[in-house]
């Protein structure tokens, strides 16, 4: 059965949809008039499939990003850390975009710098397949594990939204992230910290001296991670505040002198420098 905009928009905002217009319009673009496929599609939205798999495409940092079925949707919250990450890597620098997933912060990274060398890598095949779609050089493996040797110690920009979600924490995502999304893009162990740990402990193997490491973390991580980051020789640490002023990322520069460590200053995001 053939819907409007108007119907489809009050189907949608019904079933608890809140912006319930724009995925109207969206449903309505990616069936392009066939009634049919347009009822096939609302009807896998309304068992709350991420939009994103079903139009094949969401935005991130004003880029269309392809995002394919199974791979994890990227956040407008991570749009903060990717921007600052875009101001840490020189013109011709090279970055490291970590459980990039459809590789939505390489792309950002690749777009506004468009001479400098982006690579990334995911665990998963399907975001690997996702992220090569979207241009991305990307490796399939763990964390550094599949990276080129030769970038060993010349990475300008290491940045990550890694899982963080500590494990007791997974059976309280959204409904529909639990029943769609596979808690490997999540589950950061007991405290949530497992892999943020190792990616600490594991990039000062391939930051140049003085580059950046740039995490998404949440709740208390900061502190938590505070004396790895002095152990490891991180020095300039910030952390990233949203609007809500909730936690939401971490950023540290890799000591020329390793072993120096300075307190956590507060960051706001979108800062200019
Ligand atoms: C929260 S998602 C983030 C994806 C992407 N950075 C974004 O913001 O849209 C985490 C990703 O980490 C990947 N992942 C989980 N464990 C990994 C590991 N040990 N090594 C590499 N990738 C991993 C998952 O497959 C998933 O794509």
């Amino acid at each position: 059965m053939g819907h409007d905009a108007a119907t489809l928009a009050a189907i949608l905002s019904g079933a608890g949809f809140i912006a319930a217009q724009e995925e109207a319009a969206d449903l309505l673009a990616c069936a392009a008039g066939d009634d049919e496929v347009l009822d096939a599609l609302i009807a896998r939205r309304l068992t709350g499939e991420p939009l994103a798999w079903i139009t094949g495409r969401t935005s991130f940092c004003k880029l269309e990003i392809r995002v394919d079925p199974g791979v994890y949707v990227p956040r407008w919250h991570s749009e903060a850390l990717a921007q600052r990450a875009v101001t840490r890597l020189p013109r011709n620098g090279t970055a490291v975009d970590l459980c990039a997933g459809s590789g939505a912060i390489a792309r950002t990274l690749m777009s506004r710098r468009p001479a400098a060398r982006v690579v990334a890598s995911d665990i998963d095949p399907r975001a690997v397949a996702c992220a090569a779609a979207n241009g991305v050089e990307a490796y399939l493996g763990d964390l550094f594990a599949p990276l080129p040797r030769a970038l060993e110690g010349g990475v300008d920009v290491v940045v990550g939204v890694v899982p963080y979600v500590p494990t007791p924490e997974l059976p309280l995502l959204q409904r529909d992230t639990f029943a769609f999304e596979s808690p490997l893009a999540y589950d950061g162990g007991p405290d949530g910290t497992e892999i943020l740990r190792r990616v600490l402990r594991d990039a000062p193997r391939f930051l140049r001296r003085g580059g950046a490491l740039l995490l998404e973390l949440g709740g208390e991580q900061a502190g938590l991670l505070g004396s790895d980051l002095a152990r490891l020789g991180y020095i300039d640490v910030s952390v990233l505040i949203d609007e809500d002023r909730d936690l939401r990322g971490i950023e540290a520069t890799l000591s020329r002198e390793l072993g120096k460590a300075e307190p956590l200053n507060h960051r706001k995001p979108h800062s200019s420098d």
